[in-house]
């Protein structure tokens, strides 16, 4: 039964890993909403539920975007590949300069968010929308590399120079920019003006094909959940 099991999942990993990406079934209308939009940008999700423990505050800007699905939907998410702020690389803070030198173009507003590591467009070709190409996964220190230069050692690599993936400058293009490369634009700043009139829950368009929407396996076992979130649970 297992090895069944083991035989049909690893024909589900053959057929995804040959999908471009899991962000084209969203057809752009997953993220953005023309009409019905929930925050800048005309994004459709928004979570302001999730505490940041690093900060004590909701998620902001582009962060609350993407937890507005990568969380489980009592934490405010789409139940899609949640990752936890308890237990991720830091964001939402400003960098200290002795832990971090990050690249000021990859800050949005002076802060690390999501979109200082991952390009989430279709149209990024790396591996989990990494803004760096890491060989598919097998050179991740390169990624690193990018704020953590004095942790890495370059000739392993044999990397020089650090290219970073944009999709936010329509007039050069998507593709790879140096880091002083004028062209190199991680985000154009627009008004906040978009004021949702009501709480509608979070939910992926309808166009979301690839990927079924469902709880994923590796969420938490209830006794392992922070008492934070447990009392978020509780609330509802
Ligand atoms: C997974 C979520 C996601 C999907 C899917 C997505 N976008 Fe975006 N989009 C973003 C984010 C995040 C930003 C803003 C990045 C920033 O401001 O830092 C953005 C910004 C934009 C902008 C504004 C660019 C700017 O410079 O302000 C346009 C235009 C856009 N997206 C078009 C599209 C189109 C067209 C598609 C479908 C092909 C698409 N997006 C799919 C997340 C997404
Ligand atoms: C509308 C829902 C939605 C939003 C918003 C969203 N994503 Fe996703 N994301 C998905 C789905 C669906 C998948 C595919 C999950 C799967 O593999 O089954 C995915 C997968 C991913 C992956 C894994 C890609 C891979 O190749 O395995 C990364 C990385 C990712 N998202 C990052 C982000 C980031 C960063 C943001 C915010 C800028 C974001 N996502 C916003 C729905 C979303
Ligand atoms: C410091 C860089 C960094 C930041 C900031 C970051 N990520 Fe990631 N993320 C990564 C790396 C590296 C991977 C690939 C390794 C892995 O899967 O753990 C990844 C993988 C992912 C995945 C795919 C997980 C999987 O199992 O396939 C998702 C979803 C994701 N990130 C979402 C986010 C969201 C949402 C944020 C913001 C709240 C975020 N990331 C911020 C570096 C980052
Ligand atoms: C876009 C820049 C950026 C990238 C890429 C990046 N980091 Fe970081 N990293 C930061 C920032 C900013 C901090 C937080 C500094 C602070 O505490 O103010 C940090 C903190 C850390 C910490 C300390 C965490 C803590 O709790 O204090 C570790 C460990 C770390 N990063 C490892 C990595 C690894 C491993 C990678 C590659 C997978 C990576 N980082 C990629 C910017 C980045």
């Amino acid at each position: 039964m297992r090895k069944l099991t083991a035989f049909f999942l690893s024909i589900l990993l053959t057929k995804l890993s040959l999908a471009a990406g899991p962000h084209e079934g969203l057809d752009c209308l997953g993220c953005h909403d023309p009409h019905y939009a929930k925050a800048q940008k005309i994004f459709k999700v928004k979570n302001d539920k999730y505490i940041n423990p690093r900060t004590g505050k909701k998620p902001q800007d582009i962060n609350a975007l993407c937890l507005g699905c990568h969380n489980l939907t009592e934490f405010g998410g789409a139940g899609v590949k949640p990752i936890y702020l308890h237990m991720t690389h830091p964001v939402g803070i400003k960098p200290n300069p002795k832990i971090a030198k990050v690249p000021e173009k990859l800050l949005r507003k002076g802060i690390l968010q999501c979109v200082s590591c991952h390009d989430p467009h279709p149209s990024n070709p790396n591996w989990k929308y990494l803004r760096v190409d890491t060989k598919g996964g097998s050179q991740v220190g390169v990624f690193c590399m990018t704020c953590h230069p004095a942790k890495v050692d370059t000739k392993y690599y044999g990397v020089e120079s650090i290219k970073i993936f944009t999709s936010m400058n329509e007039e050069a293009g998507k593709g790879e920019f140096s880091l002083d490369d004028p062209n190199l634009v991680i985000f154009n700043l627009t008004p906040e003006y978009i004021k949702p009139l009501g709480d509608y829950p979070n939910s992926l368009a309808p166009a979301y094909t690839i990927v079924p929407n469902q709880p994923w396996f590796y969420s938490p076992a209830p006794e392992n959940i922070p008492p934070e979130l447990k009392n978020l649970i509780k609330k509802k």
